[in-house]
């Protein structure tokens, strides 16, 4: 296959979309646009150039690692498309212009336009049929004709050019709001081939909705719940959510006996589908005999990122009449957000109105709720 660079367009400030920043950086799924865009081009470019939006070179390069180029694109699309043309090598026979807001285009469809490109074509850009009747205006708003709508279609990105044609069409520096307009204009012929409908360009938070439901969240997001409990024993210490209680009462268990945290991993054993406490640390696991809540989560956290997933946030409720969790809330937080990696973490408690074994005082219990990211 011959060599492909590829131009992705990113500088725009998303002033449609109404975030308080650019539209690239907005994250749709598990991760950002801009990281959607590269991992659907890059099985098939050699090299990748990012237009940024001035001030976002260096978290876009963080975000997308070192094997790409960013620069700072422009004050137009064509400009930042032009800024990406100076920074290629030059070493390519094709080029690739996608946008950062059609975020979803997939690998098959720049595969598809290559594919076209690499058989003689010079300029080739997906499009896609309309759905509604068009009508051409005047400035009064009244329709001056009702052209045949087949033979229009709407275009998306990645367009893909012969480099040196595409230098040409940039080089009058014109503006367009695509890069076949200004091939045209220079008098290439221009093939339009079938477009993709999740390549639709993200303009509003509309869109990011309708993105969303193509990209599947199902596979996507998991949730899991996980119970423990444990009965009040004299003569141990008190652990509970990666803390240790002085002048209260302890647990029972070969354990520290933690209850949040153990309620916690089997939420977020349960929601990555990994088994459950005692499958992964119970007694015919010896080396975990005796292991902190802590140590546990931390263990947990690395089976759970092994297996491909991030967690978004984790909540515990502690139901017992003691300790009283009010005054050491945000200990406790800071305690089981650390134990994850830093993840979000909410702390709640209540007591059960004098009902049940932990209202009667025999012990403590904890419900945790977790949610997954599928990451890649
Ligand atoms: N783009 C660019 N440089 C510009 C303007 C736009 O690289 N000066 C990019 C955008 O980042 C986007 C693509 O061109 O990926 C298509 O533009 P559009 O969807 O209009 O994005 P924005 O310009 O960011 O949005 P808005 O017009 O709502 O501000
Ligand atoms: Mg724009």
């Amino acid at each position: 296959m011959s060599q492909c660079a590829a131009i992705i367009a990113a500088a725009g400030s998303g002033e449609r979309f109404g975030a308080t920043l650019p539209k690239a950086l907005i994250t749709l799924g598990n991760r950002t646009l801009i990281e959607h865009a590269v991992a659907a081009l890059a099985p098939v470019a050699s090299e990748i150039v990012i237009c940024a939006p001035a001030g976002y070179e260096k978290q876009i390069q963080e975000l997308v690692g070192n094997d790409i180029t960013v620069v700072v694109g422009g004050a137009t699309r064509s400009e930042s498309v032009r800024a990406g043309i100076a920074a290629l090598s030059g070493n390519a026979k094709f080029v690739l212009v996608h946008d950062a807001a059609r975020a979803l285009a997939t690998t098959e469809l720049a595969h598809s336009v290559l594919t076209s490109l690499e058989k003689g074509e010079v300029a080739v850009i997906p499009g896609l049929e309309l759905i509604d009747t068009v009508k051409s205006i005047d400035a009064s708003g009244h329709v001056t004709s009702t052209p045949d709508r087949a033979s229009f279609r709407r275009v998306q990105t990645p367009q893909g050019f012969d480099l040196e044609v595409l230098k040409k069409a940039h080089a009058t520096g014109a503006d367009a709001t695509d890069d076949g307009a200004l091939v045209e204009a220079i008098g290439h012929k221009v093939l339009i081939i079938k477009g993709e409908e999740r390549a639709l360009k993200i303009t509003t938070p509309t869109d990011l909705a309708s993105a969303l439901s193509m990209l599947g969240t199902s596979s996507l997001f998991r949730t899991g719940v996980g119970v423990d409990a444990h009965a009040f024993a004299e003569g141990r210490q008190l652990w509970l959510a990666g803390l240790l209680w002085p002048n209260q009462i302890g647990v029972d268990g070969h354990s520290d006996g933690d209850v949040a945290a153990h309620a916690i991993c089997d939420a977020l054993f349960a929601a990555a589908q990994l088994g459950d406490l005692g499958t992964n640390f119970g007694i015919d696991k010896p080396e975990y005999a005796g292991a902190s809540g802590v140590t546990l989560l931390k263990e947990t956290l690395q089976r759970v990122s092994a297996a491909g997933y991030a967690i978004s946030n984790v909540t515990v409720q502690i139901i017992g009449n003691r300790p009283k969790l009010a005054e050491r809330r945000s200990e406790a937080i800071a305690a089981l957000s650390a134990a994850l990696g830093g993840v979000n973490v909410s702390v709640l408690a209540t007591t059960t109105d004098g009902m049940g074994l932990t209202g009667e005082g025999r012990g403590i219990a904890a419900i945790a709720s977790a949610l997954l990211i599928k990451q890649g």
